[in-house]
C-alpha cells in the first residue's frame, strides 16, 4: 500500500543546499528529506578544492565581485553576485561553527589561520578547504546534524517523481520508495528542490550518477522557468584512465602551481591566455580539447612534480593515494587528463530568496539558476552558492510558515493501468545513446548541424520513453531515464537559440560574441 506523509517542509536533496536548507529550517518546522541513494551520495562529497569566500585582509569582495565576473563572460547577474560574495564570510562561519575541519596553516607570527588555496580565474588565494576532499568534510558534517536533528525526517533510496501542484501552488511530491517499490504522496506546502545538476547527460562526467537533472526536469514539467542550460561547463583535467570514471584531479593542483604538457613535455596554455594554466576553466578546457584535436592525441598531462612528494601528500592527500591505486604516482610523473562534462551553470530560474515561478516550491544549489555564474562557473563558487541560498530560502519559508497549510484530497499514485516492465533493455540501451550523442554533438565545440542532429534523436528518445513511461510500472532508472531526456533536450534548445559563442557554449557557426549579452530563458 502506498504511504502518505506530510511534512512543513519537504527537502529533495541531500547535498550541501539540501542538507543546509534542513538544518536551517529545523528550528521553525517539521522536515523531510528525501534523497535517491544515501545521505552523501550527491556531488557534494566529491568536491575537492573548496569554497571561494572572501576571508584574507589583502582580498575584498570587489575582487571577488570582478573575478567572477570577468569568468562568467559578460553574463553574470552583478547584484545576484555581489548578494553571493557578500555573504560568503558568515556562510564559511557557519560552516566553522558546525564543526567543519577545514585546513588551518601555521603563520609567520606563531598564530593558527585557515589555508587559502588559489584556482583558475581567481585573483587571490580565497579557497577555504579540507585538504583536497572538502566535499567528503562539508558533507560529513551536514549528514550528521540532519541524522541527529528530532525534527528532521530522512528517507533514503526515495527518488522524487513529479511535483504536486493544486491551484498553481506546489503542495508536495510523489516519490518512488526504491526498496519497497511503492510510490508514496509527501505533501508539504513547502517544497525545497536541491537535486543537484546535469552533467549525466554526457558520457564522460567527473559527477557521480545523481546527476541526472531531475529537479530541472519536475520544475520543467511543474510550469517553471529555465535558463542558460546551454552552459554546461567541462572540467579540464580529469584522470585519463578506463578504471578512473572520470576522477578528477582538482584545479588546486593547478592552483598550486601544476601546469599542463603535451606529450613531448612542451607547455601550451601560454598560447591561449595570459593567466596560462589559471585561466578561467571553459579557456582551459577548449585549449586541450584544441591540442588533442589537433595533434591528434588521447590526452594532455598534468605536471606537478616539481613540488616534490611531501608537498603534494600535504595538499593532494585524496588525489595522490587514488592516482597511486590506478599506477600513477604524481609526485615522479605527469598525470595524463582529459576534460570531461562537470557542472551545470543554468538551471531552474530563482530569485534571491530562492523561490521558483511557482508558489510554494523553492530551489537551491547546482538545480537552480541564479545568475551567479553567468555563461561559465568559476571555481569553487558552486558550494558557495548552494550555502548563500540555502540560508536565503530557509529564511524566506520560515518566514511564511503557519499562513499556507496543505491542501486535502490529493490522490494516491495511479498504478492502475501499468504493469511490470518486460523490456528493461530499452532503458539501458536509450541511457547509453543519449550521453553518446550529447558527448559527440553537445560537448565542448558545437556547430548547427550538429545540435539538429542531436535534437531530431531527443525527440525520438522522448517519444519512446514517454510511451515506456505510461505503460511500465515506474523505477528509478526510468524515472532519471525521462527527466535525463527532457533535461537534453531543454539543453539543446537552449544552445540552438544562442547565436554566438560565450564562455561555455561555443559554436563554430557562431564564432563571435555578440555586443549585448542575454540570458536564454525557456518557458514551458
Ligand atoms: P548534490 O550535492 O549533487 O546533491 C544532490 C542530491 O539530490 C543528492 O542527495 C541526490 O541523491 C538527490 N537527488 C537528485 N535527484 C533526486 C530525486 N529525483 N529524488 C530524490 N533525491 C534526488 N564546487 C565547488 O564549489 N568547489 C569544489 O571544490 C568542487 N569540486 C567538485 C568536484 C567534483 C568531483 C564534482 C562532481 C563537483 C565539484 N564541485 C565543486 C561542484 C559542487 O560539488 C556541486 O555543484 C555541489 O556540490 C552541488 O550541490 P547540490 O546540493 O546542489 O547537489
Ligand atoms: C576542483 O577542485 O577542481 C573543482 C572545483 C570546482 O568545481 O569548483
Amino acid at each position: 500500500m502506498p504511504r502518505r506523509y506530510s511534512h512543513d517542509v519537504l527537502v529533495i536533496g541531500s547535498g550541501a543546499a539540501g542538507l543546509s536548507v534542513a538544518i536551517q529550517i529545523a528550528a521553525h518546522a517539521r522536515v523531510a528529506v528525501i534523497c535517491k541513494g544515501k545521505l552523501d551520495e550527491g556531488s557534494t562529497a566529491w568536491a575537492q578544492g573548496g569554497i571561494a569566500a572572501v576571508l584574507d585582509d589583502t582580498d575584498s569582495i570587489d575582487a571577488h565581485v570582478e573575478d567572477t565576473l570577468r569568468a562568467g563572460a559578460g553574463l553574470c547577474h552583478e547584484d545576484v553576485v555581489r548578494f553571493t560574495v557578500s555573504h560568503s564570510r558568515e556562510s564559511i562561519q557557519w560552516l566553522v561553527d558546525l564543526g567543519v575541519g577545514f585546513t588551518k596553516l601555521v603563520t609567520p607570527d606563531g598564530n593558527e589561520d585557515f589555508h587559502l588555496t588559489m584556482e583558475g580565474g581567481h585573483s587571490h588565494r580565497r579557497i577555504i578547504h579540507a585538504a583536497d576532499a572538502t566535499g567528503r568534510a562539508v558533507s560529513d558534517t551536514l549528514s550528521g546534524q540532519v541524522r541527529r536533528h528530532e525534527s528532521i525526517e530522512v528517507f533514503e533510496q526515495h527518488i522524487a517523481v513529479n511535483l504536486i501542484t493544486r491551484d498553481g501552488r506546489c503542495c508536495g511530491a510523489y516519490v518512488l520508495d526504491i526498496e519497497k517499490n511503492s510510490v508514496d504522496l509527501f505533501a508539504a506546502p513547502f517544497v525545497v528542490l536541491a537535486t543537484g545538476g546535469a552533467s549525466k547527460a554526457y558520457l564522460y562526467t567527473t559527477n557521480p550518477d545523481t546527476a541526472t537533472g531531475d529537479g530541472i526536469a519536475m520544475a520543467w514539467r511543474a510550469g517553471c522557468r529555465v535558463a542558460n542550460l546551454e552552459f554546461n561547463q567541462f572540467h579540464p583535467t580529469c584522470l585519463y584512465h578506463p578504471r578512473a570514471k572520470s576522477f578528477l584531479v582538482s584545479e588546486a593542483v593547478r592552483g598550486e602551481g601544476g601546469v599542463l604538457r603535451l606529450p613531448g613535455g612542451e607547455r601550451f596554455m601560454d598560447r591561449f591566455h595570459p593567466q596560462a594554466e589559471l585561466a578561467p576553466r571553459d579557456i582551459v578546457a577548449r585549449a586541450i580539447d584544441h591540442e588533442m584535436k589537433r595533434l591528434g592525441i588521447d590526452c594532455v598531462y598534468l605536471d606537478i612534480t616539481h613540488k616534490g612528494e611531501a608537498f603534494i601528500r600535504e595538499h593532494f592527500p585524496t588525489i595522490h593515494a587514488r592516482c597511486l591505486e590506478l599506477g600513477f604516482d604524481m609526485s615522479r610523473e605527469a598525470l595524463p587528463v582529459v576534460p570531461a562534462a562537470h557542472y551545470t551553470c543554468g538551471g531552474v530560474l530563482i530569485d534571491l530568496q530562492g523561490q521558483t515561478d511557482v508558489p510554494g516550491l523553492y530551489a537551491a544549489g547546482e538545480t537552480a539558476f541564479t545568475g551567479l555564474h553567468g555563461a561559465n562557473r568559476m571555481a569553487s563558487n558552486s558550494l558557495l552558492e548552494c550555502f548563500v541560498f540555502a540560508r536565503a530560502a530557509a529564511q524566506s519559508i520560515a518566514a511564511q510558515l503557519g499562513s499556507v497549510s496543505s491542501p486535502s484530497g490529493i490522490p494516491d499514485w495511479d498504478a492502475s493501468q501499468v504493469r511490470d516492465s518486460d523490456e528493461d533493455v530499452v532503458i539501458s540501451h536509450n541511457w547509453d545513446e543519449l550521453r553518446r550523442f550529447m558527448w559527440d554533438y553537445v560537448g565542448i565545440v558545437r556547430t548547427t548541424k550538429r545540435l539538429r542532429r542531436a535534437q531530431n534523436r531527443a525527440h525520438l528518445l522522448q517519444l519512446e520513453i514517454a510511451e515506456y513511461y505510461s505503460n511500465y510500472r515506474i523505477t528509478a532508472d526510468l524515472v532519471e531515464l525521462r527527466n535525463l531526456a527532457l533535461v537534453a533536450e531543454l539543453i539543446i534548445a537552449s544552445a540552438l537559440e544562442r547565436r554566438e559563442s560565450r564562455g561555455l557554449h561555443y559554436t563554430l557557426d557562431y564564432p563571435q560574441t555578440s555586443a549585448q549579452a542575454l540570458d536564454t530563458i525557456l518557458t514551458p
